[in-house]
Parts: structure tokens; C-alpha cells; sequence
């Protein structure tokens, strides 16, 4: 059986698909030695149905909305839908993948057996650390709690700013060399150099606050950045163009700024961030956030409302599985 060492396979719920699984993926991706080629970081998704089974509570996010998040995570190669929720060494020798990564916390079955121990056995188990302070409980909890944030502030801007995770999520398909530029306000100086040349003149412009970033903004950004599509972002995104992405506080929001930042950074189709822009100080060709003619994809029922509606609708199931956690409401 041909086995790749350099072929990886990570297997998750990703409900929410928040900036811990993203660093978990980015990991799991950065295991693999930059210029190793060919080389491949496969990311199984579980369905629905198994989730409600095995984690005795139902996702927020559907599955067909947790696989084309996943899918659009810039160091992702490919999404295996229905993925078993037991990792079997028959799934991963199917896609030559020799071992599978996984976060340093313990994911049980419904019989609370360790859904990796065979993998663990067989050594074919690799571990990366699990990103502390947001999980889908956390973000259950604070939607449940009404715990939003507002504008943003110079302490949240200096603390991105210095996060080392700034760099590492503005990383390329490979987790290693430069990719994303990153900006504060304005073009002058980037946080973060890019790994390409910046000409504004080529560069599309998006802004929003992109709170609980989901499958509703991503189908948007891929319109903005895809010159094949029809449309609007065809128009606006010529061949060689750049998409420059805006995050702006201008609404109370569930994430933090750097959960937001990091969560668009994480986005395959994203060149550049500003973070906490003076608009007016942009020379950029800009588009809006929401803008109709970049709604039309299969998810643009989505947005945020939505996602806020579904847990509030399941109050009492989102209440008892977080309380299951760990995690009650009255904390
Ligand atoms: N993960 C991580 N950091 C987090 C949350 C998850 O590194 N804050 C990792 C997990 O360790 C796993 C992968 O992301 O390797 C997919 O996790 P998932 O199956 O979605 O489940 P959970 O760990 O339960 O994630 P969450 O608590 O957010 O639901």
C-alpha cells in the first residue's frame, strides 16, 4: 500500500468552521516541510446525522455549510464529505494519507470510546495544540447570552496586531510562505508583507464586520475574486486582480476583532485584510458587503440573523448540550 507521510488527513465536526479549527488545519498543514511536492492536507467532515449521534447534540452549521466552509480554507486541498466519525485506518490508506492530526483534547464516540485509539495504536496519530477560548460552545454561549461586543477597541487593535497568529494565518496554500498582506486603516505600511507585489490599482475592495463568518460572506468573496464567473465579480476582478477585504466593528458582533480577522484570513479567496479601515483613505475599487448581485450563490439565505435564529429556535437543545460541556447558561 502506497502511504504518503506527506499526505495528512484531519477529520472534524468544524461546526461554525471558527479560526481554533482553521489553526488546527493550519497545523496539520505546516507538519508537511515547505517545497515538499507533492503533498496534500485532506480534510474529513462528518455528517450531520453522525454529529447528532456521536456528540449527542446537533450542529448549528449544516453539513453542506460545514463542507464548503472547510472547503474554502486556504490550506485545505480537498473536503471528504461524510467522513467517518470514527477514524479507521481503511479511510485514510483509501486517500494515501499516512497519519491523521488532530487537536490535543480527546474526541469520544457515543460509547465514549476514543474515536482515535486505533489510529493512536497503529501509530498513525499526530497532534497539534488546540486553540484556547473559542469553541462552538463558547460561541453557542455567547449568542445564547446576548454577549456581544461593540466598536473596537485600541486594546483589541494592539492585541491583533501584536498576535504572532497574524502571520501565520496570512500564510499560502502550503502554511509556509508569505500570501496575505495585512494592513491597520489604511495602505501606508503593512502589519504583515504579502507574498506578491501590491498595486492598488488591481485590487477589489470589500468591508464588513463579518461577525460568526460564514458560507454567506465566503460564496460573496469567491464572486468578488473568481474572474471565470459571470456577474458582477467578474466585472469587478479582472485577471491578476487582488481581493482586499475591510473588517470593520460597525455592529455589535459575537467575535472578537481578531476572531474575525483571523477567520477571513483563513479564506482561500482572500490577497489582503485591513483591519479597522478609514475607508476614505483607500484608493480601492469598492464593492459592499451584501450587495445583491453578489447574494446569488447557494448559500445566500445565509447570514447572521439566521445563524442567531437556528439557536435561539433550539434554545433548550443548545442550552442542555452546552450544559453537557460543561458550559451552563447561568455561568
Ligand atoms: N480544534 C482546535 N481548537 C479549537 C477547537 C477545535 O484545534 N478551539 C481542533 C480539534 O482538536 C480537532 C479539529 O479542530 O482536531 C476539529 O474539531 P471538531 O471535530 O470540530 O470538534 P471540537 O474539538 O469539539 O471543536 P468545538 O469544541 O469547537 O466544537
Amino acid at each position: 500500500m502506497n502511504l504518503d507521510p506527506n499526505r495528512l488527513w484531519i477529520d472534524g465536526c468544524f461546526d461554525f468552521t471558527h479560526h481554533g479549527h482553521c489553526g488546527a488545519i493550519l497545523q496539520a498543514r505546516r507538519i508537511i516541510p515547505a517545497g515538499t511536492e507533492p503533498s496534500a492536507l485532506i480534510c474529513g467532515v462528518h455528517n450531520d446525522r453522525d454529529i447528532l449521534l456521536n456528540k449527542g447534540g446537533q450542529p448549528v452549521m449544516q453539513e453542506q455549510e460545514r463542507y464548503e466552509h472547510t472547503r474554502s480554507n486556504r490550506w485545505c486541498s480537498e473536503v471528504i464529505e461524510d467522513a467517518p466519525y470514527v477514524t479507521q485506518p481503511a479511510v485514510l490508506d483509501a486517500h494515501h494519507c499516512k497519519y491523521v492530526v488532530h487537536g490535543d483534547d480527546i474526541s469520544t464516540d457515543a460509547n465514549g470510546e476514543d474515536c482515535y485509539q486505533v489510529m493512536k495504536d497503529t501509530g498513525r496519530f499526530l497532534v497539534v495544540k488546540r486553540t484556547e477560548g473559542v469553541s462552538t460552545t463558547e460561541l453557542i454561549h455567547r449568542i445564547l447570552t446576548g454577549s456581544e461586543i461593540c466598536g473596537c477597541s485600541k486594546e483589541a487593535v494592539e492585541a491583533i496586531i501584536k498576535d504572532e497568529k497574524l502571520s501565520l494565518y496570512a500564510t499560502g496554500p502550503d502554511g509556509h510562505a508569505r500570501w496575505c498582506y495585512v494592513f491597520h486603516q489604511n495602505l501606508d505600511q503593512p502589519i504583515v508583507s504579502g507574498g506578491y507585489a501590491f498595486n492598488p490599482a488591481r485590487a477589489v475592495y470589500i468591508e464588513g464586520d463579518f461577525d460568526l463568518f460564514h458560507v454567506g460572506h465566503i460564496e460573496q468573496l469567491r464572486a468578488l475574486r473568481e474572474t471565470s464567473d459571470a456577474g458582477a465579480g467578474a466585472r469587478a476582478c479582472q485577471e491578476g486582480s487582488k481581493l482586499v477585504v475591510g473588517i470593520t466593528s460597525k455592529n455589535p458582533c459575537y467575535m472578537t476583532l481578531t476572531e474575525r480577522v483571523l477567520s477571513v484570513l483563513s479564506c482561500r479567496y482572500v490577497d489582503a485584510v485591513v483591519i479597522d479601515p478609514k475607508t476614505a483613505e483607500l484608493p480601492l475599487n469598492r464593492h459592499e458587503l451584501d450587495d445583491t448581485a453578489l447574494r446569488t450563490g447557494r448559500f445566500a439565505y445565509l447570514d447572521r440573523n439566521v445563524i442567531v435564529d437556528r439557536i435561539q429556535a433550539a434554545r433548550d437543545h443548545y442550552m442542555q448540550r452546552n450544559a453537557r460541556k460543561g458550559v451552563p447558561l447561568e455561568q
